[in-house]
């Protein structure tokens, strides 16, 4: 069965919040549920989008304004960074900070905990700036990807890694921006998924897809295919499986967009462990995490192959995990052929 994947008019309009409903607004709604919230989490939502427009606008011009190209130098991760990333990182390092509710920050362009001025502020966020970065120069969808939590070290402290650590059933906040044919923030607190489409002639946010539902099923599948031989024999038997039942590829090669696309559509998103990578490229903090939970929210599974994303207890503010994530049947058709071979493989011990 195939889920709708918008609420209709008359049900948006159950819910108090028609299309067009700015960002801002929806925010207010959301604190008036909270009778004790004090709005700081409002307003961090509020920076984000800040930021994201600040982003939004130095994508649409970079070809004019010489951001472009890389940076000539390397994040933890041994990758080149663009002039994109790391001025992606600064905006939203200096909203976050201007906001004063944020009092660190894990971004994958440093290796190390990010303090703002405010160790009484209440968060900390972890955040891949620019995610896809590689699509930039040549005018293809970008995305940024944040994820919240509540810190537990004392207020008033310096944050330290156990902030960050949590696990990703923790957190209180998580989406994604993607700078595409027009620009979306796209979110959850832990009540659904929102979507909100960016009018650069209000310079507004207006929800535009409410309480998004990734359909159950799908025919799309995307992953790098060129890793192909160095996936396990498990994802290797998946894939002949999508190719028989003649599914669509995929793969833009920027997590948001494709993600994105899956969410809205019916699809399956894959990033397996390969054999130079056995833990595949996507970094738990700030992409597999906050994804995982979006696609939990909107009736989608995500999973690593051992059990769900949201279950991996991290251990390093870098780490990475395999993942696959979409439409709860694709993915379960996946997690069934890691059982199988695991069954298979204990059977011959
Ligand atoms: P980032 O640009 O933030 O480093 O992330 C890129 C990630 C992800 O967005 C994408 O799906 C994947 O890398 C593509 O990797 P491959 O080129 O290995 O397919
Ligand atoms: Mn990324
Ligand atoms: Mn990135």
């Amino acid at each position: 069965m195939t889920v709708q994947n918008t609420l209709n008019g008359a049900e948006t309009a159950a819910l108090g919040l028609p299309i067009g409903t700015t960002l801002d607004r929806f925010i207010k709604r959301q604190q008036s549920q909270y009778p004790s919230a004090v709005g700081d989490f409002s307003q961090l939502l509020r920076d984000i989008a800040l930021a994201s427009k600040i982003v939004n606008r130095e994508i649409n011009r970079a070809g004019l304004s010489g951001l472009l190209g890389t940076a000539g130098s390397t994040n933890i991760q041994g990758e080149m960074q663009q002039k994109l990333d790391l001025s992606a990182h600064i905006r939203f390092l200096r909203a976050l900070n201007n906001g004063g509710e944020v009092a660190a920050i894990v971004s994958e362009e440093e290796p190390e905990i990010i303090h703002t001025d405010h160790p009484d502020g209440k968060y900390v966020v972890a955040l891949d700036p620019l995610d896809g970065s590689s699509n930039f120069d040549t005018n293809v969808s970008v995305g940024t990807i944040f994820s919240v939590y509540r810190r537990i070290t004392p207020i008033g402290t310096l944050p330290t890694e156990a902030d960050f650590l949590q696990g990703g059933r923790r957190q209180v906040a998580a989406g994604y921006v993607l700078y595409g044919p027009s620009t979306m923030l796209v979110f959850t607190t832990g009540n659904g998924v929102n979507g909100f489409t960016y009018d650069p002639s209000l310079g507004e946010f207006m929800l535009s897809h409410p309480q998004l539902q990734c359909p159950s099923d799908g025919t799309v599948y995307s992953c790098n295919d060129g890793y192909l031989a160095q996936y396990d024999e498990a994802v290797q038997q998946y894939i002949d499986q999508c190719r028989e039942r003649g599914y669509s590829a995929r793969y833009i090669g920027a997590f948001v967009a494709d993600f994105h696309r899956n969410l809205l559509k019916g699809g399956i998103y894959l990033y397996p462990g390969t054999l130079t990578q056995p833990a595949g490229k996507i970094r738990l903090l700030y992409e597999a995490f906050p994804m995982a939970w979006l696609a939990e929210q909107a009736n989608g599974r995500a999973e690593t192959g051992a059990g769900p994303v949201l279950n991996v207890r991290p251990d390093a503010l870098h780490g990475r995990t395999p993942i696959f994530a979409g439409s709860a049947q694709l993915v379960a058709d996946v997690v069934q052929l890691f059982t199988d071979s695991f069954a298979l493989s204990t059977e011959q011990v």
